[in-house]
């Protein structure tokens, strides 16, 4: 059980983000380890500035506020722990393990079922997690479909939201307060040794994944042989193929 993650919780039927609802609520002080749920949000927001499908009671759709404090050295790695404490909730969850694509989506079978968006309010982050739980392949927007997925369509098993939060929760504060996050997420990050498209800005280009710096950037030889340092504020990476 977790001590201090969920520590306090609002629950809300519906919100328009539980990011953003988490955020409004650390600018007035929420602790280290506040927490949002929602059971729908009217604009789930995703990374580079997408939007997350969020019907009612179809997803768990949680944000936690998060106070490292000024000084810690885990500011650079939070969306890697993050990564890796929503696998182990959907393991806990669903019986199956679901791999990382860098940074920080979850993958079943091929398929997106989780994504992180962590942004910065103040003085604290705001690290919201959005797992797909009940949807069924057709109840994906056109543009998703065959790309995206839920835990109980890809496990067959049925999935409790209260013991998803909880078991999120729980690995959350586990994988925030661990020694160090590296190794296991090298382990179960599906990008690396692998050829990548990396969709910048600033153009595309092709390359091989061939590992991590220590603050978590994926480090590319380009095709003129050249490694070259991706961050992950506002690129995108898949294969030459497709999503993962
Ligand atoms: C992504 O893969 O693009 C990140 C998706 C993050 C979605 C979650 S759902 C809970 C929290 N509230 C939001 O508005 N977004 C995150």
């Amino acid at each position: 059980m977790a001590n201090w993650a969920g520590c306090a919780v609002r629950r809300e039927a519906s919100v328009d983000s539980t990011n953003r609802a988490a955020r409004r609520w650390a600018a007035q002080g929420a602790p280290h380890g506040a927490a949002v749920v929602a059971l729908a949000q009217t604009a789930g927001r995703g990374r580079l500035g997408r939007h997350w499908e969020s019907p009612a009671g179809a997803g768990l759709y949680l944000s936690l506020v998060l106070r490292p404090g000024p000084q810690s050295p885990v500011w650079p790695s939070l969306t890697f722990r993050a990564a890796l404490a929503a696998a182990d909730a959907c393991q806990a969850a669903c019986g199956l393990r679901p791999a990382i694509k860098w940074p920080n989506d979850l993958v079943l079978s091929g398929r997106k079922i989780s994504g992180i968006l962590l942004e910065r309010e103040g003085d604290a982050a705001v690290c919201g997690i959005g797992i797909n739980v009940r949807q069924r392949a057709g109840d994906f927007p056109p543009e998703l479909r065959g790309r995206a997925g839920s835990l109980e369509a890809l496990s067959g098993r049925s999935v409790s939201l209260d013991a998803l939060e909880r078991a999120l929760l729980a690995s959350l504060e586990a994988r925030m307060d661990a020694p160090g996050w590296k190794a296991d997420y090298t382990a179960q990050c599906v990008t690396l040794g692998r050829t990548v498209r990396v969709l910048a800005p600033d153009g595309a280009f092709d390359g091989f994944a061939e590992g991590l710096d220590d603050v978590g950037a994926l480090l590319v030889r380009d095709e003129a042989g050249q490694v070259r340092r991706v961050l992950a504020g506002d690129v995108s990476v898949r294969s030459p193929e497709g999503y993962v």
